[in-house]
């Protein structure tokens, strides 16, 4: 109890808050506007001790917005954007990237307060949350150089069938970008930060968990970009996304989320062939672990994928398929390996289990063991399902078949269905059934079995992953998923084309048209009709 649920002066001064947090400003048209109406208490899935009970710790409050502000903030990113001719639509990449590189200067000072809100809001260990910190950092890097290797291949003119034409990639307009809690800083900034710099406005509304985090960089939001370029949105999703897409002025949805709320914003948008949607939802990646796999990798991979940040990663394992020929070796070692996982606070030297922000989760989990029981599954690992306040630790239940909703559902949490198998065609035909087609990871080492293999995987899911985890990393290769799983496919590299659209310059090569757009060229008067290279 007292190492679950540690009192405020056991805890390292490096990892307190300096006081309650509360937000009582949204950026808007290039200022952080005050809010006085009403606002969300923000509580973290970490309890404190006190004497004898333990409690949520008070975090803050943000706004919560209605319908007229969220409408404020649309007026002022259309402002900005004019129809594609405001400042920032219509300058040139160079200049775009100064912008870009003076926020992400200013963030990295921010490192040390995000990290700590991370840890506090949304449970995140230290080690996890210092990584996504530094991904992000890196990702918007990686962006910087992406574009200017872009622009550089489009700096020239293409001469075909006596026309000549200059092609790049050209914004699309307002972009409302949502991300989910699990990621909330990495994963809205692979779409945010490609949007923006690509010359589109934001509108940016964090998710119900992990809204704190972001506060601290709203000046250098605000101080680094335009005025009305970004603007911050915040409160719930019916009353402050609702007005948005009904009013039918947003370009473009990046959302990652479940694949439910993206269907009611999609329905919401009155005019669907004007909004394009970059979507990230939800996967039940499966493992397939086959009679000749190595089992001590197949556990180690397996326990990082079904359970790394408590296995609410879109990208975690949560189906494990076992061949019955190494089924019991495979579940006595990975019970063990999952039981022998530390729990705690998320500053926590080594911890691997921490508290799961998510109110009903652990009920729902709970549920989902009851029904696996009441068709005769169990679970088989020790301490497995225990529940403490927001802890809850990890389950391994087997076995899984068909007729249990932990077959079918993505329980996006530390529980592990397992299921064992005869005939390869039963995972396979999982697959095949299933609503979801993010990865899969194959355990073995036959050849000839795997590249078998291989060959239809790659027409069901995105990503097949050879001893290996699920994972959306590095983030220069593609990610993306079919059917329900996403919409769109994200990278460094492909973002930039997802929030664009390819559009040119063209003209017959008459002598006239030549020197006509040699001037243009040579006065330097155009950011899109210019040849030159950035460096
Ligand atoms: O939640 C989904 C994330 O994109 C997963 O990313 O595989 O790098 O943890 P990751």
């Amino acid at each position: 109890m007292k190492r679950l649920f540690p009192s405020l002066r056991e805890i390292g001064k490096e990892f307190i808050l300096n006081g309650p947090m509360h937000q009582k400003e949204y950026l808007v048209n290039g200022r952080l506007k005050p809010w006085n109406g009403p606002v969300q208490e923000v509580l973290s899935p970490v309890l404190i001790s006190d004497g004898g009970s333990a409690a949520p710790f008070p975090l803050g409050s943000y706004p919560l917005m209605t319908e007229k502000e969220s409408l404020e903030v649309l007026e002022a990113a259309e402002q900005a954007y004019d129809n594609g001719r405001g400042e920032w639509p219509t300058m040139s990449v160079e200049e775009r990237i100064r912008h870009m590189e003076t926020f992400v200067f200013k963030m990295t000072d921010k490192r040390q307060e995000i990290v700590r809100l991370l840890m506090w809001e949304i449970g995140k260990t230290l080690a996890d949350s210092e990584k996504e910190f530094d991904r992000t950092v890196e990702y918007i890097r990686d962006t910087i150089g992406a574009l200017k290797e872009l622009d550089r291949n489009s700096s020239r003119f293409i001469i075909e069938q006596g026309i000549m034409g200059q092609i790049r990639r050209a914004p699309l307009g307002v972009v409302l970008c949502m991300g989910p809690f699990n990621y909330p800083l990495n994963e809205t900034f692979t779409t945010l930060i490609p949007a923006l710099i690509m010359g589109n406005v934001v509108i940016f509304k964090p998710p119900k968990l992990g809204v704190l985090l972001h506060y601290p960089l709203l000046e250098a939001f605000r101080d680094a970009f335009p005025a009305g370029v970004i603007n911050t949105v915040y409160g719930d999703g019916q009353a402050v996304v609702g007005p948005l897409m009904k009013s039918g002025r947003i370009n473009v949805l990046a959302f990652i989320g479940t694949s439910r709320v993206a269907d009611i914003l999609k329905h919401q948008h009155p005019r669907p062939h004007r909004l394009r949607c970059v979507l990230g939802l939800e996967a039940k990646n499966p493992a397939i672990i086959l009679p000749d796999a190595a089992i001590d990798l197949a556990v180690n991979e397996a326990v990082l994928g079904t359970l790394s940040f408590n296995g609410q990663r879109c990208t975690a394992l949560k189906i494990l398929f076992v061949h019955r020929m190494v089924s019991d070796e495979f579940l006595k070692k990975f019970s063990q390996k999952v039981s022998s996982l530390s729990m705690g606070v998320p500053w926590e030297n080594g911890v691997q289990i921490t508290p799961l922000p998510e109110q009903g989760k652990p009920a729902y989990l709970l549920d989902l063991i009851r029904d696996a029981e009441s068709l005769g599954a169990r679970v088989i690992n020790e301490h497995g399902a225990t529940v403490n306040g927001s802890f809850f630790f990890p389950a391994v239940v087997f076995p899984v078949d068909s007729r249990m909703k932990l077959y079918h559902e993505e329980q996006f949490g530390p529980l592990i269905p397992v299921v064992v198998f005869d005939d390869i065609q039963e995972p396979i035909a999982y697959m095949v059934q299933s609503n979801y087609g993010q990865q899969v990871s194959l355990f073995g080492n036959d050849p000839q079995q795997i590249a078998r293999l291989i060959d239809p995987l790659v027409n069901q899911v995105c990503r097949v992953n050879i001893n290996s985890q699920c994972q959306r990393g590095p983030d220069t290769f593609p990610f993306t998923g079919r059917k329900d799983s996403a919409e769109g496919t994200l990278s460094v590299s492909d973002a930039l084309r997802v929030f664009t659209i390819r559009t040119l310059v063209a003209a017959k090569t008459s002598p006239e048209n030549k020197g006509l757009i040699k001037e243009i060229l040579r006065g330097n008067q155009s950011a899109f009709l210019n040849t030159d290279f950035i460096f």
